[in-house]
């Protein structure tokens, strides 16, 4: 059988690790026992292309290089998968795979489907059924459009089963597999666990300040932001500096890791020096897996609008005040179990929910099949599948 995954940006790359960890075992299981190999392609469309947003995860995570890389890169959506589409289906047309593979909600997750199926070619989607109901997110796009085209599709919680239900999919397309990204995270943990976290902060600070003492015992918040709703626009990311600045820093460190659309924001908006300049608050560049993840086991409280980070912290049980006003992700919500609370972008709301929330007590939670084995159970469910 041959497969091809495609990937595009940093959230598919600790998806598509376990996966191709699987398949390496499931062949080398082969070669005693049953001659069936599978053959596995990697392409990714690039539209992730720093060194720190790419290539540092392939390599913390032995992921191999890319067979094929499209060199996408950065550009409008339309120009991003209408390019990805263009390259994709020559390399389809050449390889003829029996399944395509497409992880999460990124626009190579959409490019490829739409692709493959014009193809006729088997589309895989894991991480399917996820819905925020929000047709300005363009993940949303992204998801639902690869939910209606994907033969198998394989979700991470049973919330997304009743979503796909609800749509009219049938039962036959649907397997519940678990959470995908778990199985990187536990298979990582002892090692980021062994890193220092004064060392993660001084190599990643963006511009070099002194710093009191961070320790392990919870003295920092950690914080990511990078969606268009947050960033790309003065007159929520101003205000959100100033009560960052005035208010949290000087109670708590606040170690920010800035995506480059949002570095690119805070200087248009004229905000990057206050933000720099602010004691208490260290930015720092996009970390590699390992270091956010050590960060993430010991913050005090996260702040985010990362769909995946709020899998994280649910899972490590870190309190979470996820800065959206809707998740695809309801299972991470305390309400569902988990440790994260939806804030927005609302001063008031964030302030009246740090403040309640900082004296929380870690909390882990496992949804179900959130194990460690989803990988092997994404290969069975695609092995096994039958029209
Ligand atoms: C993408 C995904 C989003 C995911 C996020 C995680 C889609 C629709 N969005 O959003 O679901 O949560 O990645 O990071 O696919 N840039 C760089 N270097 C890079 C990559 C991007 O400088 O390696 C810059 C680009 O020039 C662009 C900005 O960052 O201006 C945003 O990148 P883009 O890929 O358009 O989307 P993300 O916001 O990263």
């Amino acid at each position: 059988m041959k497969i091809i995954s495609v990937v595009g940006a940093r959230p598919n790359f600790m998806k598509v690790a376990p996966f191709i960890h699987t398949i390496h075992t499931f062949n080398e299981q082969q070669v005693t026992s049953n001659p069936e190999r599978v053959t596995h392609i990697l392409v990714h469309t690039g539209q992730h292309y720093d060194d720190r947003m790419s290539k540092a995860f392939f390599e913390a995570l032995n992921i191999p290089d890319a067979d094929i890389n499209l060199g996408i890169g950065s550009g409008s959506h339309a120009e991003q998968v209408g390019q990805s589409m263009i390259a994709l289906e020559k390399v389809f047309e050449t390889e003829k795979p029996d399944w395509v593979v497409v992880y999460g909600d990124v626009n190579a997750t959409l490019a490829a489907s739409v692709t493959a199926k014009k193809l006729h070619i088997r589309v895989c989607h894991v991480e399917a059924g996820l819905r925020s109901g929000d047709l300005k997110m363009p993940e949303e796009i992204n998801r639902l459009v690869t939910d209606r085209l994907s033969d198998l599709l394989l979700t991470p919680d049973r919330l997304s089963i009743e979503n796909l239900k609800l749509e009219g999919v049938s039962d036959s397309r649907i397997r519940f597999v678990g959470n995908i990204m778990i199985d990187t995270l536990e298979a990582n943990r002892e090692k980021a666990e062994q890193l220092s976290i004064q060392h993660i902060i001084k190599k990643n600070l963006i511009v070099l300040k002194p710093f009191s003492p961070i320790n392990e015992n919870q003295h920092f918040a950690l914080m990511t932001l990078h969606r268009p709703s947050n960033v790309d626009h003065k007159d929520v990311l101003e205000p959100l500096v100033h009560f960052l600045s005035n208010e949290i820093a000087g109670k708590l460190n606040i170690i920010w890791a800035v995506h480059p659309r949002t570095e690119k924001q805070l200087k248009t908006f004229n905000l990057w020096d206050k933000v720099l300049s602010t004691p208490g608050i260290y930015l720092v560049h996009p970390l590699d897996y390992h270091s956010m993840l050590k960060l993430n086991m010991h913050a005090r409280i996260m702040l985010t609008d990362s769909g995946g980070l709020q899998e994280e912290c649910t899972v490590l049980g870190t309190p979470c005040l996820t800065m959206r006003w809707n998740t695809e992700r309801p299972i991470t919500l305390r309400e569902h179990g988990g440790a994260s609370v939806l804030v927005g972008n609302n001063i008031d709301r964030i302030r009246k929910e740090f403040n309640e929330t900082l004296n929380k007590n870690r909390n882990p939670e496992r949804p179900e099949l959130w194990d460690g084995k989803t990988a092997e159970r994404c290969l069975q469910a695609i092995l096994g599948y039958k029209l």
